[in-house]
Parts: C-alpha cells; sequence; structure tokens
C-alpha cells in the first residue's frame, strides 16, 4: 500500500507540510503575481510588496514593508498579521519562529497568537531587535501559548514600535507547530500520522503532474529545493497556486526514512503539461541532471552530489532501488509527447539510468494500454501502448468508475510488470465521467470497487510490485481533486479518515510475500479474492475478499481452506461494511461520523481444514491466520516491495 505525493489540493503547502504562514516569502511566478495576500494590517500599518536593490537573496526578490500608515494611527505598535491556511491551530505547545527584518530598529518586536473573532491572545513572546539599516537579520524565537484556542479562527501577528522605526522590511516569516518526528521544517503531525497508520511502504515523489511543470521552462526543479529556506525560489505550481519549495527533495526523502517507506523517484523527462517537448538535441543535459538527482539521494558522501546531501545533514545514502521517468508522458501534449517518449526520451534516460545504476529498477511513466482513451483500454496495447524494454516496469493510472475497476479485475493476469502508480475510484458508476465533476468524497461503492482490483494487483504482484492511491491528501479550503484518502483544514479535530482509507488500511495491514495459487468451485464475482503467505510473520496465511454486485443484495457463504492449516488451526477475520447502507455515502468532515463499519471474528477451521463464514453485499474482508493481528492499527511490518 503506497501513496503518491505531489502538492495538489494544498497537500504540501497547507498540508503535510507544517509550516503555518501563509505567502511567507511573498515568492511568485510568471502564473501567481506577487502579493500580500493573507497578511493584514494591526493599527493601520501600511503592507506593501517592495523589490529592494538588496533583497533578502537573490531566490527571494520580494519583501513587505510595513510602515505608518496614513490612517489616524501613528504612534505606538503597528505590524501584520497573517491568516495561516485559512486558520491555524493554538494549543500549548512549542511554536518555532523566524522572521528577517531589514531596517534600523532599536527595540523589541512582539509576535502573538490570537484569535481572529475576539479580542482573545492565547501567547505572545517579546523578541529583542536585532536589525540595522543596511542589511537582512534574522529573529528567531518560541513561543508557547497559555492556553488552547477554542477554535483554528486564529492569526499570528508581529508588532513594533513605530515610534523606535517608521517603517521596516520583512521576510520569510515562519512559523511551525511541534513536527512529526521533531524534524526541523518538517511535516504536520496529525497528518503525516494518518498516513503512518495506514501502514504504508511506499513514497512515489514529486508527482505526478507536479513534475512535469507548466512549461518546460517551470518543470519542479530537484536543486531549487535544497538547503536553506532563504535560497529557495519556491514552485510554480500546476494546482492553481504559487508553492514555496519549504517540502524540498530532502524533506520528501526524511519523510519516507521517518515512516520506513521505500521511495519511488520520479525525473523530470522533457515534457511540460503545456505539451512542450525537449527536442532530442536538447535533452542530454536533463538526463545528467536526472543522475545527480539520483546520485544525491543515494551517492557515497564522496561523490559530487553525495557531498551536498551531506552538507545538508544526512552524509549516509538513502536507499533508491525504483527511479520513474516523467508522468503521464502519454498524456500531455499528445501526440507529440508520446511518440518523442517512444522514440528518444524514454529509452535515453532508461539508458543512462541502467548504465549508471544497474540495481535500479527503471519505471516508465505509461502502461501497455496507454495512450488511455475513452473508454479505457483494458490489455496490452501492441500498436499504440508503451513498448518496455525487458526489465523496465510501465506505469498504469486507472481512475475509474466502481464498475469498471471491478471489470478490470484480471487486468494484469497477462501482461509485462508495471507499477499501478495512481488508482482511484473517481466517478459514480454509469456517469458521464471526466465530462462532469468527480465526486465530492470517496465513496462507499468506490471503495469497495478499489479493494476488487488492490486484490487483482497483488494476485499478480511478481509483475505489479506497488499500487498507488493518489492523491492522498485535500485541504477542504482550496482543492482541485476531491477525491482523496484524507481531508482536512487548519483545526486537526477535522482531519477525516475517508472510507478508502479504511480498505486501503486494512489490506496494508494484512502484507504477503508470496501469492498462494488458488482453486473454487465458482468464478470471480461477487465475490472476489486472492491469497498469500507472509515468510516475514512465520509464514502467516492471508486471505483477501471483496463482495460487490451480489444478486439480491444477498450475502455471500465463503469457505477459506489453506493448504497446511490444520483443522482446530485459529484465524482473525476482519470485515469491512457500510453501516448506513447507502452506497454512496461518504465520510463527511463536517459531520465527523465514520460510516464504515469494522468487525473481528475469530474464526477456527473445521474438521475440513476449512474457515466458514459469509460476507455482506459490498464488503471487503482479510481472514490472517496470524491471530495477534486482529486490530492491528498501526504498521509494523516492513519490506522492500
Ligand atoms: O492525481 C492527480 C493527477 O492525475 C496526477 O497529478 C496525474 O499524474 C494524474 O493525471
Amino acid at each position: 500500500m503506497l501513496i503518491l505525493l505531489q502538492d495538489i489540493n494544498n497537500s504540501g503547502d497547507g498540508g503535510i507540510y507544517a509550516e503555518l504562514i501563509q505567502n511567507r516569502a511573498f515568492q511568485y511566478s510568471q502564473n501567481y503575481s506577487v502579493s500580500t495576500d493573507h497578511y493584514f494590517s494591526v493599527n493601520g500599518a501600511a503592507l506593501s510588496i517592495q523589490m529592494l536593490d538588496e533583497p533578502l537573496s537573490k531566490q527571494l526578490p520580494a519583501s513587505m514593508r510595513v510602515s505608518v500608515g496614513n490612517g489616524s494611527y501613528n504612534t505606538g505598535k503597528i505590524g501584520f498579521k497573517n491568516e495561516g491556511y485559512w486558520g491555524m491551530d493554538v494549543r500549548v505547545q512549542t511554536y518555532t519562529g523566524s522572521f528577517w527584518v531589514k531596517g534600523a530598529y532599536d527595540g523589541v518586536f512582539t509576535a502573538s497568537l490570537e484569535s481572529n473573532l475576539t479580542s482573545d491572545v492565547f501567547g505572545s513572546v517579546e523578541v529583542p531587535s536585532k536589525s540595522v539599516a543596511d542589511d537582512w537579520t534574522e529573529h528567531t524565537f518560541e513561543l508557547v501559548p497559555e492556553r488552547d484556542a477554542p477554535n483554528s479562527n486564529n492569526t499570528f501577528s508581529i508588532t513594533f514600535d513605530s515610534a523606535a522605526a517608521s517603517a521596516l522590511d520583512f521576510n520569510l516569516i515562519s512559523l511551525f507547530p511541534p513536527t512529526y518526528k521533531n524534524r526541523k521544517n518538517g511535516l504536520r503531525i496529525d497528518i503525516a500520522e494518518a498516513l503512518a497508520d495506514m501502514n504504508p511502504k511506499v513514497l512515489r515523489f514529486p508527482g505526478g503532474n507536479m513534475l512535469e511543470g507548466l512549461r518546460n521552462d517551470s518543470y519542479w526543479d530537484w536543486k531549487d529545493s535544497l538547503g536553506p529556506l532563504r535560497y529557495r525560489p519556491g514552485f510554480q505550481g500546476v494546482w492553481g497556486y504559487q508553492q514555496t519549495h519549504g517540502l524540498g527533495l530532502m524533506e520528501y526523502l526524511e519523510w519516507s526514512e521517518d515512516m520506513g517507506l521505500e521511495i519511488v523517484l520520479g525525473v523530470w523527462a522533457g515534457l511540460a503539461l503545456d505539451g512542450g517537448v525537449t527536442p532530442q538535441e536538447d535533452l542530454q543535459p536533463f538526463i545528467e541532471d536526472a543522475l545527480n538527482e539520483i546520485e544525491f539521494v543515494c551517492g557515497p558522501a564522496n561523490s559530487t552530489w553525495g557531498a551536498r546531501r551531506a552538507e545538508l545533514g544526512h552524509p549516509e545514502p538513502f536507499e533508491l532501488n525504483y527511479v520513474e521517468v516523467g508522468n503521464e508522458d502519454w498524456l500531455a501534449g499528445f501526440p507529440g509527447g508520446w511518440e518523442s517518449y517512444r522514440a528518444y526520451r524514454f529509452p535515453l534516460f532508461y539508458n543512462a539510468i541502467s548504465k549508471a545504476y544497474p540495481n535500479i529498477q527503471v519505471i516508465a511513466s505509461a502502461a501497455s494500454s496507454d495512450p488511455g482513451g475513452e473508454p479505457p483500454l483494458y490489455g496490452p496495447n501492441n500498436v499504440n501502448g508503451q513498448v518496455l524494454p525487458l526489465d523496465a516496469l510501465g506505469d498504469y493510472h486507472p481512475y475509474r468508475e466502481p464498475d469498471e475497476l471491478v471489470y478490470e479485475f484480471n487486468r494484469f493476469d497477462n501482461d509485462a510488470g508495471h507499477i499501478v502508480g495512481e488508482v482511484a475510484a473517481t466517478h459514480v458508476n454509469g456517469g458521464i465521467r471526466w465530462e462532469g465533476d468527480l465526486y465530492p468524497y470517496p465513496w462507499w461503492i468506490g471503495a469497495v470497487g478499489e479493494a476488487v482490483s488492490l486484490i487483482g494487483y497483488e494476485r499478480n504482484s511478481d509483475r505489479i510490485p506497488a499500487t498507488f492511491y493518489a492523491p492522498v491528501l485535500k485541504n477542504n479550503n482550496r482543492f482541485q481533486w476531491p477525491i482523496t484518502l484524507l481531508q482536512y483544514d487548519a483545526d486537526p479535530k477535522r482531519t477525516t479518515k475517508a472510507v478508502t482509507w479504511y480498505c486501503w488500511s486494512l489490506f496494508a495491514h494484512h502484507p504477503i510475500s508470496h501469492t498462494l495459487p488458488t482453486h473454487s468451485n465458482s468464478s470471480y464475482g461477487p465475490l472476489y479474492w486472492g491469497a498469500g503467505y507472509d515468510e516475514n510473520r512465520n509464514g502467516a496465511k492471508v486471505w483477501k475478499g471483496a463482495v460487490y454486485n451480489t444478486t439480491n443484495s444477498a450475502d455471500v457463504p465463503v469457505s477459506v481452506q489453506f493448504q497446511g492449516v490444520a483443522p482446530g488451526t485459529m484465524a482473525n477475520l476482519t470485515v469491512l461494511t457500510n453501516s448506513v447502507g447507502d452506497p454512496y455515502m461518504y465520510n463527511d468532515p463536517f459531520t465527523g461520523i465514520n460510516i464504515v463499519n469494522t468487525t473481528y471474528t475469530l474464526l477456527t477451521a473445521g474438521s475440513d481444514g476449512a474457515f466458514h463464514f459469509s460476507m455482506p453485499e459490498l464488503s471487503v474482508a482479510v481472514l490472517d491466520t496470524e491471530v495477534s493481528s486482529a486490530g492491528n492499527s498501526t504498521g509494523h511490518y516492513r519490506r522492500r516491495i
């Protein structure tokens, strides 16, 4: 069970990246203009963007001037407040902050967390000024509120004495709550823990479309995302907002390390979302750039880019076994993008990476059935599909109606190896698919459809080593893609696990290392199943099943017999059902009600050696002979995919 993370739906900035200040460094790009958005004046101060001759850095050329306004208030404390990513969670805990100032000021700054609704100030701290006229100076502080705020409608403010300085320039204003595993510049704890609780094993990053960029001159350049925040220019996001680059390559790698995740690293392959293709004669620098990126991740500390990683605090190479060349190269700029990928872009990247890193598994960004059209193609497309070198994998992205996912149960029974780099039930059955909107949240029948497809992929896991849900996160205040595993806003109390989270998590908590051949008296449908054993858990036997579309919604009787499992052996049966009946229901963050009903039953193999039980219509189940696995909710089974 694996996750794709790119910054979509404010899943990075304003999501898993824990920074609380929105627009902290006034970053901008061709598509997103510079502004003081998300800042508000305190006591009539005038806020304006300045492009100073001496900016904080070449990468951060814009800053915000805070000066005595024209209004009536021109003495005492003035300043600004920031609304965060649509609010801020304020609790009695240590917040770590910093800001840079230019301008002579002999006094103190006051940094406060306060209500946006009332005059309540939950905590503040005085930060002595080090600020001088002709240089930028960093100020750091810790702020521990005296009490919790009753809601997340809060702001962060900085004020200074206008009698001592009538105008000061500010930049890189940052505030972090405690982070996942205490990483500096780290992850938001509740979101990271909700993902970790699924027992994921692989992280695919940085996209997705984000990797591709809007144009050839603005793809996600990993080098821009390294080092001190002061030197990160930000990224022209592809999902409607400017990004900070705070969640950079090192942060993704540390995240993988902290959750024990295998990495699938996407490298840019010369195609942008506007269809711009890099001609063959210009491609070599990008191939070298990808090799440098790989060296940064897994090269020894005495290699050029390994040394850069060591300089950033991680001399030990990260383990890197999978590199994907591009993203969905069959889609943007079709047919030119696709033709160039097949003709020279993929072969040149593939050859260079395989030669330099023979142990790395190279993945193409398309499947044997791409370019997928309408209706989707279900099997190898020997005319137009990806032609894979023998030892490369493809990548399949089925965003489908649940019926289609079920129909594709045997999609990979006779095909080359692939990852399923993105999959989700996105549209209801029989609808108008991409002509219409995605469903507002993952819904129950969609989750069961996904479960059927997961079983289909897992029973082919010799060739389908990894399946990724995508996209995984959504900030309810600004999003483009509603179907996600987790929804959240500034208030962690509203962080909501979608119904799909429960199905994927159940399967991920019962891993198998080897599939087992299965025999049955009946064919697949309405019951779909697969079985295996896990050598990492003393050979525990596992059966996974999902029931989809029974006649008259009748229960399905199930008997599971494992070869070598004697009568009297015990197994734990976990069954997920929908407690409200309506297959279109979902977990709504605004009600907080979880509609997924989970039951655990200890079963004993009968005299025939079989486990007997029944499954209701639209249910998902796992039978596991490691009985201590019952109710297991945190990951402890780890292995390479
Ligand atoms: O997951 C959302 C988007 O869908 C991905 O960025 C892209 O690869 C796919 O088209």
